[in-house]
């Protein structure tokens, strides 16, 4: 989704800022800008609908300033467009902003401000803040003075950048809801939403909190809150690799990340197996086995993949600890009034940590008096600092849209959750070394699977142009089946359906043709006969089966098999899902699609 960049320092600003958007492209935007200020008094301003390549073939050579913000964004508020682009200007043309966010009276304070004289240029709700900030910013008044008198009457969410032609020898910078963070350089100062745009420059970077600001300048920053109150921030040190935002040679982030899973699963277990006590170690999580033991249900929330990575904690929880637990989309969650109670552990998963819905849906559950752990990739992020406690994944940066490595690291942590949950209450030391084993062999077993990718890339391209597919498992299978139909449709834009095995006489086999193949979760576990059961019924239909099984079936019920390395059944599904990416990917390669920014979608959804 939208993305802030800003800059001030000795150097020209423009170069950064265009790198920066550039870095931030893959959060889905549709359009993008830049501001500066400079020695020559005037804010210059260029704003394009399209890409950042388009701006950076608008932006002239004479754009010079060693002030600058820019911004990519993705619309809201009015159609893509140049005029809805930011920066948004005051009429005066003094006071420039980047704003991601929604602000919930704009409405009211657009009114206010057209009553006022203000004339306004777009139909975006933040160009009410430029016009805003200029009300208050006059004679005499301190930019960072203006900015907070300015949101005092706003209500809504918001990351801003603010630079003011009157003052360039600052920016402005606010948080509330949306994230922002200062990187420190050698007397230069960068600003981004997203630490990928700035790593490159510097590793010492500050996240404001909710209902901070920041005056920036060159030679450091000055923390304060919204009611101006000096606020004392350490910053700390990004140790994400420089080369995870670079595609590494791979032909896509996507494919770069689907590879890099082995080390992934390693970075999310690093240090937290206990062989001695056949356990886990997460002493993020602050409960102490007292008050584990008090729990008696676990309600996971996140949106998407992040969901159904959590129905496959559920599954783990259940079957490892005996606790009843239950997945739901947290978007749903926050609208229905939830009950919450004392006995029950909430779970938020999240890779951004800062998809709006669940940050939302564990602020109801706080709200209500209840607990929230978090399972969460990027640290220090608006949900992973809201929770109670948590497991960061450590799965390094994902870029690309569609998620992958981060699922992947999600249901390891929920296994170590189960497994840790499962020692506390009646899991036997015998099965708590059969999955600590089993755990430790998954990078080797997800190489196994990835070996196989140009196998599949055939698979793919002979699947790909069917008029939809539909994917089958049961219990275990089922989320595996929910994840691959989500993840072939938002990539190769093939219509795909999820659906338990169990149900497919239910209703869905009325779909069932030689053009809609099916694609079948087929574990060698205790369901294995019946998963069987249901291949014979869709070949019968003449249904086309590809099935991703233990053992290949026999070749009257599959068209195709991927084979997958056996692990324990409760983390099958993890390895189950792993050649699901792949399809999905040289599908979308296959079908010539924008694998890694794919249409209508954004990576981190941080509005409602
Ligand atoms: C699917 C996908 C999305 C996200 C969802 C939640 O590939 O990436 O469904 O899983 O938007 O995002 P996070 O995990 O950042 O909260």
């Amino acid at each position: 989704m939208c993305g802030i960049v800003a800059y001030i320092g000795p150097k020209d600003a423009t170069p950064f800022l265009l790198e920066g958007l550039a870095r931030l492209e893959y959060r889905g935007y549709d359009s993008a800008g830049v501001a500066v200020a400079g020695r020559t008094g005037g804010i210059k301003l260029r704003k394009v609908k399209g890409r950042v390549a388009d701006l950076a073939a608008a932006v002239p050579a004479r754009f010079k300033g060693t002030t600058g913000i820019g911004h990519t964004r993705w619309a809201t508020h009015g159609v893509p467009s140049d005029a809805n682009a930011h920066p948004h200007l005051d009429n005066a043309e003094r006071i420039a902003v980047v704003h991601n966010g929604i602000i919930e009276n704009a409405d009211e304070l657009r009114a206010k401000l057209t009553a006022d004289g203000a004339v306004f240029r777009s139909e975006t709700d933040t160009e009410v803040l430029g016009h805003l900030i200029a009300a208050h910013a006059t004679e005499g008044v301190e930019l960072e003075e203006a900015v907070r008198a300015a949101l005092g009457k706003v209500v809504g969410t918001y990351g801003i950048a603010v630079l003011d032609a009157e003052q360039p020898d600052r920016i402005v910078v606010a948080r509330n809801g949306s994230p922002i963070v200062l990187g420190i350089g050698e007397k230069e100062m960068f600003v981004a939403s997203d630490v990928s745009a700035l790593v490159r420059y510097t590793r010492q970077v500050v996240h404001l909190e909710d209902g901070e600001l920041a005056t920036v300048r060159a030679d450091g920053f000055r923390t304060f809150t919204e009611d101006a109150r000096t606020t004392h921030r350490q910053p700390s040190t990004v140790d994400w690799e420089i080369d995870s935002y670079d595609t590494g040679g791979y032909e896509h982030f996507l494919l770069k990340e689907i590879h890099e899973q082995p080390g992934s699963v390693e970075r999310t277990l690093g240090g937290r197996l206990d062989e001695r006590f056949a356990t886990a170690h997460l002493g993020g999580l602050n409960l102490d086995a007292r008050e584990l033991r008090e729990i008696r249900r676990v309600k996971i929330l996140g949106c998407g993949s992040a969901y159904y990575a959590g129905e496959m904690g559920a599954q783990l929880i259940e079957e490892l600890a005996r606790i009843p637990a239950h997945s739901e989309p947290a978007s749903e969650f926050r609208y229905r009034n939830p009950v919450i109670e004392a006995d029950t552990l909430y779970i938020a998963v999240s890779q951004s940590g800062e998809t709006y819905d669940t940050l939302a849906a564990v602020q109801e559950v706080k709200r209500k008096g209840g607990r929230v752990l978090g399972v969460v990739n990027t640290v220090g992020s608006a949900i992973a600092r809201e929770c109670d406690g948590g497991i960061y994944l450590h799965a390094g940066p994902e870029i690309s849209v569609a998620s992958t490595k981060a699922f992947t690291s999600t249901v390891v942590a929920f296994a170590l959750i189960a497994l840790h949950f499962g020692r506390i209450h009646d899991l036997s030391p015998a099965d708590g070394r059969r999955i600590v084993s089993a755990l430790k062999a998954l990078p080797d077993q997800i190489r196994e699977v990835l070996a196989q990718s140009d196998a599949i890339a055939g698979l793919a391209a002979e699947y790909a142009g069917s008029e939809g597919m539909m994917f089958i498992g049961r219990v275990r299978g089922y989320p595996v089946a929910r994840e691959g139909a989500q993840k072939l449709k938002e990539i190769s834009y093939v219509h795909a359906e999820a659906y338990p095995a169990s149900e497919l006489k239910h209703g869905p086999l009325a779909l069932i043709s030689p053009e809609l193949p099916t694609v079948a979760l087929v574990p060698d576990d205790e369901l294995l006969d019946k998963n069987l059961t249901t291949l014979g019924e869709i070949k019968a239909r003449s249904g086309r089966v590809l099935a991703v099984a233990h053992r290949r079936p026999e070749t009257k019920l599959a068209d195709h098999c991927i084979l997958v390395p056996k692990s324990e059944p409760e983390l099958d599904p993890l390895l189950l899902n792993i050649p699901l990416q792949l399809l999905a990917y040289h599908a979308a390669v296959a079908l010539g699609r924008d694998v890694d920014k794919p249409r209508n979608l954004a990576k981190s959804v941080t509005v409602e």
